[in-house]
């Protein structure tokens, strides 16, 4: 059987959910698969992919428009394929673990594409990041970088089981 091609999307205005693209994508093709990681607006359609996960930074409790848009966009093959789901938003460790589904946009693009899971990770800001409300946020002293790498891999780790199971293969 052929190897199983990934596209690992994500939107990002700081970077910190494109390095977790990154880090699940690692996760990917360590473990068989080929794992292409793109900018959600970047990509024009899913020839040649057999699997998604898609992720987002979180910002005023939304998913940001280009991960929103793809998923629109895609809707149709989407539904066809199996479909991860992940948000990179709160600066707390223990709200991130505690609410899966704590964005509206994720719930509402869970159920469009009829994605087989999605979770939330916990975010990052620091000094690098752009904007008056993000000045506003560091200020308070509420930056820091809240992402549990060991979780975001183990639930990469998880995919990459399923996506074994379903080719008939051990990876
Ligand atoms: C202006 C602003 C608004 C934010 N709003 C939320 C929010 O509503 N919910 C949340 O969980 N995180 C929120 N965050 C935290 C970001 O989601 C977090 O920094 C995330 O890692 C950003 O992803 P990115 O670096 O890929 O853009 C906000 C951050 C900023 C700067």
């Amino acid at each position: 059987m052929s190897t199983p091609h990934v596209l690992v999307a994500y939107a990002s205005k700081n970077g910190s959910t494109e390095q977790i693209a990154g880090w699940i994508a690692d996760v990917l093709s360590a473990r068989g698969t080929v794992a292409d990681v793109r900018p959600a607006g970047q990509v024009d359609g899913l020839a040649g992919y057999d699997a998604v996960v898609l992720g987002s930074g979180v910002y005023a409790g939304r998913w940001l428009r280009d991960a929103t848009r793809f998923a629109r966009r895609n809707r149709k093959r989407l539904r066809e394929l199996p479909v991860w789901l992940f948000s990179s938003g709160p600066l707390d460790a223990e709200v991130a673990d505690r609410a899966p589904a704590l964005v509206r946009g994720a719930v509402r693009v869970a159920d469009m594409v009829d994605a087989a899971d999605q979770v939330t990770f916990g975010g990052r800001l620091d000094d690098s990041a752009r904007g008056f409300v993000a000045r506003q946020i560091l200020k308070q002293g509420k930056g820091g970088d809240f992402r549990d790498r060991d979780r975001i891999r183990a639930w990469a780790s998880g995919i990459a089981d399923q996506i074994a199971a379903a080719w008939g293969r051990s990876a």
